[in-house]
């Protein structure tokens, strides 16, 4: 069985989780259930990045011990994963004993490969973006304060001895490795930046503090702990049970495909990959870095109090619409804004009319003319064929954009289809024909019901619960409901259960709670 192996970022705990970390783990769970149900082997790890001046600040700030604040902050994250369904199949927090094992062991190797020494670090250093700046990354305000100019993050001058990563040593293979690796970093717009920035020159990265304690200690030298950039990307190789060869996840190295926001990307393609190179392991396959959600129209903030709650908005929309508006609104890779009234107009148009109605006239019919028995196979007509070119084409269509993580391009996908068999029943009129001609109203109604059962499978990564109830209402078996068993036409004569609608418009919603934006 072919292997994927997919990771979200590990989430920092010095704040609750909002709509930005749901949009990260929702496209990876759409990512790894579309896998599985295509047959691979799949591992999908996500987790809490728990360790830094930040989390330790926070503590301090809400009167509390670093673990017992990174213990509950790392609850609400997974409290998060299982309210959005997410199926993953570790969650890792940088505190455990198995993580700090795997980040002394990468630290070990990158040091005995000479990548590693023992310097002095002086500069500009970002608590807030745990992030070191050059000069010219700053700006000066009036009262004299220096702030970094994209994040706005003060920044303060710190002077203190520092174990060194040599990446201008890795500057060369980092190019020749991203130009012999084109798709690596996607998407292409942020590949050339990155290219631009390393063919600019690289400098050796501090990878370790002596002005806090919250961290892993540094091999050897206690009075260091890890960078946490250090310490949270090799949450990666903790995942797969590194460095234990026999970890029964061992082959599960490298990743596939990290998934990161595009503030991150920088991270995962210039200094993952160096950290790897320098401890003789494999590269990851390929890292997608997603855009940025505003809230009708504002930048997400503590301090203007709008980040989104995935509570909240999955109690007031419903988690699968939810799901579906983030990846069907923008591009993957590009920017969104997240609007009450966009995720409503979808609802109602496409949820509710396209899919919702589609399903529930065919099953309605069928319910009611043919006794809700499922018909079989009849005489195909040129535009029966034709639909069900377009159903047979859905797979590899959805299949090829999900590689590519065009998620939005993957639901347009569906929804050809979906738009096609609106089309095809309006035409048809199956509910003229039931005196007139049977066989064909039962021939139509049957065309309709395989093209429902393509779609309920092929979207049920992206809207588990309500597509596990369209399956039920065709009545299709558990063993049926994968890729693989499309291609096997669900036998005739079986009785379907009553019909239900699955989605309901938003004003129809019971709870109409008031719009949290
Ligand atoms: N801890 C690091 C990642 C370490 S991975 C080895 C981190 N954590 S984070 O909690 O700040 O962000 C995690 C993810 O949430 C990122 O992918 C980020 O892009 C995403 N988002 C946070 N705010 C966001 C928006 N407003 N919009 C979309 N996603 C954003 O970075």
């Amino acid at each position: 069985m072919p292997r994927f192996t997919l990771t979200t970022p590990i989430y920092y705990v010095n704040g609750a989780p909002h709509l930005g970390h749901a949009y990260t783990s929702i496209a990876a769970d759409v990512i790894a259930r579309f896998h599985r149900l295509d047959g691979h082997d799949v591992l999908f790890l996500t987790g809490t990045d728990e360790h830094g001046q930040k989390v330790e600040k926070a503590a301090a700030a809400a009167g509390l011990d670093p673990q017992l604040f990174a213990d509950r902050v790392s609850g609400q994250f997974r409290r998060m994963a299982s309210l959005l369904n997410i199926s993953h199949d570790d969650f890792i927090r940088t505190t455990e004993p198995r993580h700090k094992r795997a980040c002394a062991e990468l630290w070990h190797r990158a040091h005995a490969a000479g990548a590693i020494y023992l310097g002095h670090y002086e500069g500009w250093y970002s608590v807030r973006d745990e992030a070191f700046y050059g000069a010219d990354e700053l700006e000066t305000l009036p009262d004299g304060s220096r702030v970094a100019r994209e994040s706005r993050a003060p920044v303060e001058w710190v002077r203190e001895p520092s174990w060194f990563f040599r990446l201008s040593a890795y500057q060369d293979r980092l190019i020749a490795f991203h130009e012999a690796n084109p798709d690596f970093l996607a998407p292409s717009a942020r590949r050339n930046e990155l290219l631009s920035f390393l063919k600019s020159g690289l400098t050796d990265l501090s990878i370790s503090r002596t002005s806090f304690r919250w961290g892993v200690p540094v091999p050897n030298d206690p009075d260091h702990v890890m960078y946490v950039w250090f310490d949270a990307l090799a949450n990666y190789l903790t995942g797969v049970g590194w460095p234990d060869e026999n970890a029964p996840r061992a082959a599960f190295w490298p990743a596939d495909l990290h998934l990161v926001g595009k503030e991150i990307a920088r991270f995962h393609a210039l200094y993952w990959p160096a950290f790897l190179m320098a401890a003789g392991l494999p590269l990851p396959r390929r890292v997608f870095s997603h855009g940025w959600w505003t809230v009708e129209g504002e930048k997400m903030s503590k301090s203007a109090g709008n980040g989104l709650d995935p509570e909240t908005l999955v109690e007031t929309y419903g988690l699968d619409a939810l799901r579906y508006f983030v990846l069907r609104e923008v591009p993957f890779g590009g920017d969104g804004d997240f609007r009450h009234d966009a995720i409503v107009a979808r609802m109602d148009r496409e949820l509710a009319n396209d899919l919702g109605n589609l399903a529930q006239r065919t099953l309605s019919l069928i319910s009611r003319n043919l006794n809700g028995i499922r018909p079989d196979i009849g005489p195909s007509t040129e535009q029966d064929a034709a639909l069900r070119a377009l159903a047979a084409a859905l797979a590899p269509e959805m299949r090829a954009a999900i590689a590519r993580q065009a998620l939005a391009d993957a639901l347009e996908a569906a929804w050809k289809l979906i738009r096609a068999a609106n089309a095809y029943i309006d035409h048809q009129a199956p509910w003229a024909l039931k005196k007139s001609d049977p066989a064909r109203m039962a021939s139509v109604l049957r065309v309709l019901l395989d093209v429902l059962y393509h779609i309920a499978v092929l979207l049920s990564p992206f809207m588990p619960d309500a597509m596990a109830t369209l399956l039920d209402q065709l009545a299709a078996p558990a063993e049926a409901r994968g890729i693989a068993a499309l291609a096997t036409p669900l036998p005739a004569g079986t009785q379907l259960p009553p019909p239900a609608g699955i989605f309901p418009r938003f004003a129809a919603r019971a709870t109409a709670q008031a719009a949290p934006c």
